[in-house]
């Protein structure tokens, strides 16, 4: 049904056109810790920042700490030195608390679901956590960013201030619903990489997308064309 052609279409045209960015090389590592750990790193970077700063930043942490053990024994200095120019330093300090944590408490592992990530990795939201679970681990579950609210609101027409608690309700399970259960990470990063490069917040490349037939803000905007003899 359109669940299905939705999702067959989003991880298709992701598999296709997805950029090079450097965290989705970490992807194909057999160590799911490691993985794990990279796109932690990555997802707490992009939390504040943009994905053209990020880049360089992430490329220069992975090369200083590769891996959790190496971060684990870094020192609160070399964090904040590395994470000069980021702002919001918090994020830095929690993600070398979280990696001490994962290998002192549980001897190197990371926590295997969503729940368990945001329960004991300080810094990890339900955002972050349905991120590691997601494209690391290959968890179904839903995520819900700024690029992903844009692009649901737009597929449903979801007018309300997208901010308030029933709205972040409705887009959550909303979310889960249609997360892909046999491409989770494919499906998530293209829900955002979408987001990022198609469905823009100001002129969105609707001609480009590989869901327009299933847009209802598409279908309004063809809609008022036909009514308005093109004129729109
Ligand atoms: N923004 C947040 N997470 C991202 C990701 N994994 N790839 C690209 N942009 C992002």
């Amino acid at each position: 049904e359109e669940k299905k052609e939705f999702r067959q279409k989003l991880v298709t045209w992701f598999q296709e056109n997805q950029r090079d960015l450097p965290w989705r090389n970490h992807l194909s590592n057999p160590d799911i810790d490691q993985r794990a750990y990279a796109v932690w790193v990555s997802e707490i970077m992009l939390q504040q920042t943009q994905v053209a700063t990020v880049i360089e930043y992430y490329k220069r942490w992975m090369k200083k700490w590769p891996t959790l053990q190496d971060l684990a024994k870094a020192s609160l200095e070399e964090v904040n030195q590395m994470w000069s120019g980021l702002g919001y330093y918090s994020r830095g300090r929690r993600l070398l608390e979280g990696a001490q944590k994962v290998v002192k408490e549980f001897g190197g592992k990371m926590p295997r679901t969503a729940e368990s990530l945001l329960k004991h990795l300080p810094g990890v939201g339900r955002y972050t956590a349905g991120a590691i679970a997601s494209i690391a681990y290959g968890q179904a579950t839903g995520i819900v960013d700024g690029n992903v609210i844009r692009v649901l609101c737009r597929m449903r027409i979801i007018g309300a201030n997208s901010t308030s608690q029933p709205v972040q309700n409705k887009l959550w399970s909303l979310a889960d619903e249609i997360v892909d259960p046999d491409h989770p990470a494919d499906f998530n990063q293209g829900m955002m990489e979408l987001g990022a490069t198609v469905c823009t917040p100001k002129s969105p490349g609707c001609i480009s997308c590989p869901v327009q037939n299933l847009c209802l803000a598409r279908a309004m905007v063809d809609q008022s064309k036909h009514r308005n003899g093109n004129k729109l």
